[in-house]
This record gives C-alpha cells, structure tokens and sequence, in this order.
C-alpha cells in the first residue's frame, strides 16, 4: 500500500484530475464527505491535509508521498525528502513588490519587509547580504505597502491583479513555484517500484 498526503483545496482538485487522467481510481476523492482518510482500488490510501500538515505527516514517516506547494517546502525547515515530480500545476512565483518608485528610493534606515513567508523573505536577502525588518503578516500582505506598515512584500504572484489593484508592481522576481510530488526517504527505499511507477504514470498524464 502506498500513503499520500494531498494539500486540501485547489492542489487536491488538481491532484485528482491528474491521478485520474493517469487511471488511478478516484471516485473515493470525488465522493468525499467529511471523512478524512480513503483508499482506493488500487491500494492507495490518501489522507488530506492542510499543506504544512502535509510535509509533517511526510516527514514523520506517516505518508510516503505529499503532494504540496513548493511555496510551503521554500518556507518549511525540513528539506530531507526527494522531490520526485514538478506537476506544473498552481504556478505562480515568490517576488519582491512594491510601488514603482522603490528601487530609486534612498532609505536611511533598514528596509521594512512584510510577508507571509519570513524564511523565503530572510534568505532572499541574506543572498544579497542586505539587512532588513522583516514583518510578518498572515494574509493580504499587499496591505503593508499600502498602509505604510512596509517599503516592500515577498509574496506569491500569479496573475498580478491583486499587485496592480493596490498600485504595486514585481521589483523582482524570486523563484518559481507550482505543485510538487515529494518522497520519504525510507518510503523511496522500501517502496520504490511502486513509487516509480506512480511517477511515470502521472509524467504520461502530463503530456496526453
Ligand atoms: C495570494 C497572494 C496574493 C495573491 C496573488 O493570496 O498572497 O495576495 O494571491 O494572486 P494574483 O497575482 O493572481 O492577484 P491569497 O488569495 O492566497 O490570500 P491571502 O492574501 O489571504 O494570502
């Protein structure tokens, strides 16, 4: 038997189509009421969770796959887990925004940074060995700009409607994010057949 943990939400029903177009039985996940845990005909047994959730039950040994943002993996300390696929879905980036008028600007004190993803913020700008404020905030973060709590965010950006709506722009981008199929180690050891072949059908889904 194969143990996933799928983040709840837009990755799950993105995951499903996905394990459905590799013929993996789905109907479990597209009956789901308010159970949390399924299996299905083909030995899989599937937990849903919220995305950091995911990396612990993954971590812990619990699942053998997670299937999660790589936002959350980019913010999460535990990186001992083989990230086996980029599903291209949920694609977005990490960027640093603010107004336009911000790379011209001569700040006398540390720059003030608000963001969700205080990890991803602090090592952006350890690579630039620059010191700053970083403020964390848990949602809207475009509101610190706007409110003058921040110069600046590190946030994610998919279509930029939610920037330009509040007068912002990209200043630069950080990385790329989409949805990624990550491994246990141990699982990879004992499971490996399994996990392969899992693998190789969705990268088949993919291209069809
Ligand atoms: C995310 C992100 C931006 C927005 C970007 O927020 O933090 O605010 O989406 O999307 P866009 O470029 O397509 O406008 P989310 O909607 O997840 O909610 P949050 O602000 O509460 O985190």
């Amino acid at each position: 038997m194969i143990k996933i943990a799928i983040t709840k939400g837009r990755i799950q029903k993105q995951v499903t189509n996905l394990l459905e177009n590799a013929d993996y039985d789905v109907e479990p996940i597209l009956n789901l009421g308010r159970e949390l845990q399924i299996k299905t005909k083909d030995d899989l047994q599937i937990i849903f969770g919220k995305a950091n959730d995911v990396i612990t039950f993954l971590e812990h040994g619990i699942v053998d796959i997670g299937f999660v943002g790589k936002d959350t993996l980019d913010e999460n300390d535990f990186d001992d887990y083989y990230e086996l696929l980029d599903l291209k879905i949920g694609q977005c980036i990490f960027a640093l925004a603010s107004y336009p008028d911000f790379s011209n600007k001569n700040f006398q004190r540390r720059k003030r940074i608000a963001s969700k993803y205080p990890r991803v913020t602090k090592k952006y700008f350890a690579q630039k060995q620059e010191d700053i404020e970083i403020i964390k905030l848990e949602g809207s973060v475009e509101l610190g700009p706007v409110v003058g709590l921040a110069d600046a965010i590190v946030d994610i950006v998919e279509t930029g409607n939610t920037l330009s709506a509040n007068g912002l722009e990209v200043i630069e981008k950080i990385s790329d994010i989409s949805t990624r199929m990550i491994v246990n180690k141990s699982s990879f050891k004992f499971k490996k057949d399994k996990i392969i072949e899992m693998v190789e059908r969705l990268e088949d889904a993919q291209t069809n």
